[in-house]
């Protein structure tokens, strides 16, 4: 019944030279990034923070789509204009955050599974009525001594899939996200090694399940060493191993790949985009783009810290650090670009 809708929602969404802001923390994760810059953690200093984002002039010629949380998405400007309004205002599609986060899984010390399959069919009808036109569901996957074990992957991606079925039959063009954690000491080949398996998983259960693949977008972390290992590795490679596994696992009907920042510094997630579109952009079938929460946010979050008259400044490095990762997405930024705009 959505199908065509489906379709040019996912298109728009990985349109070239645009991208997803991922403003979907949930009460946990927001309250633990404002204490650490000791902003009160109240709901009225997650709204306004939130209008800060939202309201950035120029962001519609950056940002394809913004992804809310349950919160936000019923929350308004301070003159009373809804946050949905205000997104599509700005050329923007309002998506939402549909899991409710990764809970230990059973039996499998240090795995998790994502949870919030139950009542999903009418959360979704809900969110379609408020505007949203798309939506997220992470999974999260830890590198470990002897994990990720065959069992978390495939609970993982059965879940990611009876998600993405829902959406599709709802309405809402699903971001399928199963992320690989920075975490750890692991080399760069391990981390090919997981994602490889994780992708190969996921795509198996999505075909079983019947995701229509050109109604999605895939969110994948990047193949980047752990954040402990002693071998870090050059952008390029990043770029390589990270391209190279996609190719291998994405079919090629799946409109785009959308990454996570998953706790790179906002230089580097851009530096990384880059690279992989400036050297491979012309191969590939699918768009590579940027859904990041922490790389696109950060230094908007740290100027802004709470402060009315800061307003203006915060949305000055938002549009910056979306500028920028438009170009990446184009393969077209130079780090030099970063002194230019201070
Ligand atoms: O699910 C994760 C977020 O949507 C992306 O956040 O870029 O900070 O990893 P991140």
């Amino acid at each position: 019944m959505y199908e065509q809708e489906l379709a040019a929602t996912a298109k728009a969404m990985v349109a070239p030279g645009k991208g997803i802001l991922a403003a979907d923390e949930s009460y946990g994760t927001a309250n633990k990034r404002f204490e650490q810059l000791g902003i009160p953690t109240t709901e009225e200093m997650r709204r306004a923070y939130r209008e800060m984002l939202f309201t950035a002039p120029g962001i519609g010629d950056f940002f394809s789509g913004v992804i809310l949380f349950d919160e936000t998405i019923r929350q308004s400007t301070k003159d009373g204009t809804p946050f949905t309004k205000v997104l599509s205002n700005a050329g923007i599609i309002p998506g939402i955050k549909l899991d409710e986060g990764a809970k230990p899984l059973a039996k499998a010390p240090g795995e998790t599974v994502t949870e919030g399959l139950d009542g999903l069919r009418d959360r979704i009808a809900e969110y379609y009525k408020m505007g949203a036109r798309f939506a997220k569901w992470r999974a999260v996957i830890t590198i470990g001594d002897g994990i990720p074990s065959n069992r978390c992957l495939k609970i993982n991606a059965h879940a990611l899939a009876r998600y993405a079925a829902l959406c599709q039959e709802g309405g809402l063009t699903p971001i399928v996200e199963p992320e690989v954690l920075m975490d750890g000491d692991h080399t760069l080949e391990r981390s090919y090694a997981v994602h490889d398996e994780v992708l190969k998983t996921v795509f198996d259960e999505l075909y079983i399940q019947g995701i229509e693949l050109d109604q999605m977008i895939l969110k994948p972390s990047m193949v980047i060493p752990g954040e402990k290992s002693l071998q870090q590795a050059s952008v390029e490679d990043v770029a390589r191993w990270t391209v190279k596994c996609l190719r291998e696992r994405v079919p090629a009907a799946v409109p785009g790949c959308a990454f996570l920042s998953g706790g790179q510094s906002d230089e580097l997630a851009t530096a990384h985009l880059n690279a992989m579109n400036a050297l491979f952009k012309d191969q590939l079938p699918w768009q590579l783009t940027f859904s990041y929460g922490r790389a696109l946010q950060q230094a908007a979050m740290q100027t802004w810290n709470g402060q009315d008259e800061n307003v203006a400044a915060a949305q000055k490095e938002l549009h910056h650090r979306a500028q920028f990762n438009s170009a990446a997405a184009l393969g077209q930024y130079q780090p030099e670009m970063e002194k230019i705009a201070v």
